[in-house]
């Protein structure tokens, strides 16, 4: 068995757009298609999307997962960043208060 590429399921010499009833990506011509690679494929599973994009009007779990963690990844940057400062600052002030003590 081997992986699908461009042309298991566009063919080659004979490329057609989808709304054309002979194209090899015609909803009609689907399970035929896959059944090629996938024997008994059915009506349910020929009604895969294809080639979605990510965005708001395409995959949209997918998209909102990309969003959630973008916006997480940027809080936990800044964190981190104010978390490192809020430490210096407080090691600086313990030293100086340390020093002061020791002067006489
Ligand atoms: C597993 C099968 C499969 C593979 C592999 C595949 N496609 Fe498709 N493609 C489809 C189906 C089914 C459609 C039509 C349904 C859709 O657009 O969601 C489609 C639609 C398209 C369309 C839009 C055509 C139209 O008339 O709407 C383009 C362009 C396209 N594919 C390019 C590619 C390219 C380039 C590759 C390889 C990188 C590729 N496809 C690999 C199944 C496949
Ligand atoms: C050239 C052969 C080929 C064609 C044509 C093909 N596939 Fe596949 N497909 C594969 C292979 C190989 C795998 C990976 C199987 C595995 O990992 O067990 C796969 C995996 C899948 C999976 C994931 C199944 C799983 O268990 O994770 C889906 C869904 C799928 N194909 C749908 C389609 C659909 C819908 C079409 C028709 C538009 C299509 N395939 C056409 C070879 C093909």
């Amino acid at each position: 068995m081997k992986a699908a590429n461009c042309a298991s399921c566009h063919g080659n010499h004979d490329v057609r757009p989808a709304s054309d009833p002979a194209s090899t990506i015609n909803p009609k011509n689907l399970e035929k298609t896959c059944g090629a690679c996938h024997p008994g494929a059915g009506k349910g599973f020929a009604s895969v999307k294809f080639h979605q994009a990510v965005s708001a009007t395409g995959a949209r779990g997918a998209w909102f997962v990309r969003l959630f963690y973008m916006g997480f990844i940027a809080v936990l940057v800044v964190g981190f960043v104010l978390h490192i400062g809020a430490e210096m600052y407080a090691g600086q002030r313990a030293g100086r208060s340390s020093a002061e003590q020791k002067t006489p």
